[in-house]
């Protein structure tokens, strides 16, 4: 058999687009639809660079502050979700507001709030400066202390540490925060757990899939933006779990060559805020370049769906 014939690829199950992601994409596209263009987006509704393009065709306005949308106008919250104080300033600005919060970011947002009501100091395992990070610690700033790994934990400064829970972003490594939260054990012995996990389904099940294709694989190509948390863990676990190289790459334009050259299994997933449609573009070229045999490696099934932002809804049904 030549080396060609043995190519192959194995393809993460699940890969790409959430539940979250989902809705807040189709929440801008049926704005669009509903309110006319322009419909302003705070931040980039979802991390990716195609989404966030094909929507800017369509008529969406992407900002980085409610400040730059004029009096008047629709603003759409993305994914990632806003601190309370970013509702203020919109409502300060007599703005529309649609949010499209991912509800399960939106489920930390209430744990924090609910924790720092019972006057608890909250440890956010997370990383600095990232969108979910801001909105988060914007629920109780005075309360929630930022935990950016096991390495930050000897920062840590807190009131009292027989009131003290730990939560984390939704995108991490489940690994790495496991490893962050010993550490914290370590420190505050006294120190509680979420009620429930706060790195989502989503994180997790396409972390799962890469664990059990990178011991296998040459090569593995993830398709997501450099901004997109989830993406950039799905490189950290696959060389973690065993995968030779691997590559993060937004179109299969970014796929050099010179990355195929001896490599027999190529494994292939994608980010949380992924269209299938650009993993399809790399499965074209894979496939050009002698690997046309795709093998699905499934470690989990997906049917979570949510439904769209309330403000999006009423007027959609005030309209059918
Ligand atoms: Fe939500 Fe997780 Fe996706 S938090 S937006 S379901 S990656």
């Amino acid at each position: 058999m030549s080396t060609t014939a043995q190519r192959r690829v194995l393809l993460a199950a699940p890969r790409g687009y959430c539940a979250g992601v989902d809705r807040a994409v189709i929440a801008v596209e049926k704005a669009l639809e509903q309110y006319g263009a322009p419909i302003y987006v705070r931040k980039q509704i979802v991390h990716n660079k195609y989404v966030v393009q094909t929507l800017e065709k369509q008529g969406a306005i992407f900002v980085d502050d409610t400040e730059e949308v004029p009096e008047g106008a629709i603003v759409v919250f993305s994914a990632h979700g806003v601190a309370p104080s970013v509702h203020d300033e919109a409502e300060a600005g007599k703005l529309a507001t649609i949010d499209a919060t991912c509800p399960l970011v939106t489920k930390v947002h209430k744990e924090a709030r609910r924790f720092a009501d019972e006057d608890y100091d909250i440890l956010l395992i997370g990383h600095e400066g990232h969108e979910e990070v801001v909105g988060t610690m914007g629920e109780a700033p005075d309360r929630i202390h930022l935990v950016d790994g096991a390495e930050d934990v000897a920062n840590v400064k807190i009131r009292d540490e027989s009131k003290l829970v730990w939560l984390s972003q939704t995108t991490l490594s489940v690994d790495e925060t496991m490893e962050t939260v010993g550490a914290l054990k370590e420190r505050f012995p006294l120190l509680v757990s979420p009620p429930s996990d706060d790195i989502c389904y989503a994180t997790q099940n396409r972390q799962v899939a890469v664990k059990q294709l990178a011991p296998e694989a040459d090569l593995l190509i993830v398709v997501g933006s450099k901004n997109s948390s989830n993406s950039v863990r799905l490189v950290e676990v696959g060389l973690e779990y065993g995968a030779k190289a691997a590559h993060l790459v937004d179109f299969a334009d970014e796929i050099d060559l010179g990355w195929l050259e001896g490599v027999q299994t190529v494994g292939l997933t994608s980010g949380a805020s992924v269209p299938e449609i650009l993993v399809e573009g790399v499965l074209q070229l894979l496939a050009a370049h002698g690997f046309e045999d795709v093998q699905i490696v499934k470690t989990a099934e997906e049917h979570l769906t949510f439904s769209l932002p309330k403000e999006l809804r009423r007027d959609l049904r005030a309209e059918a």
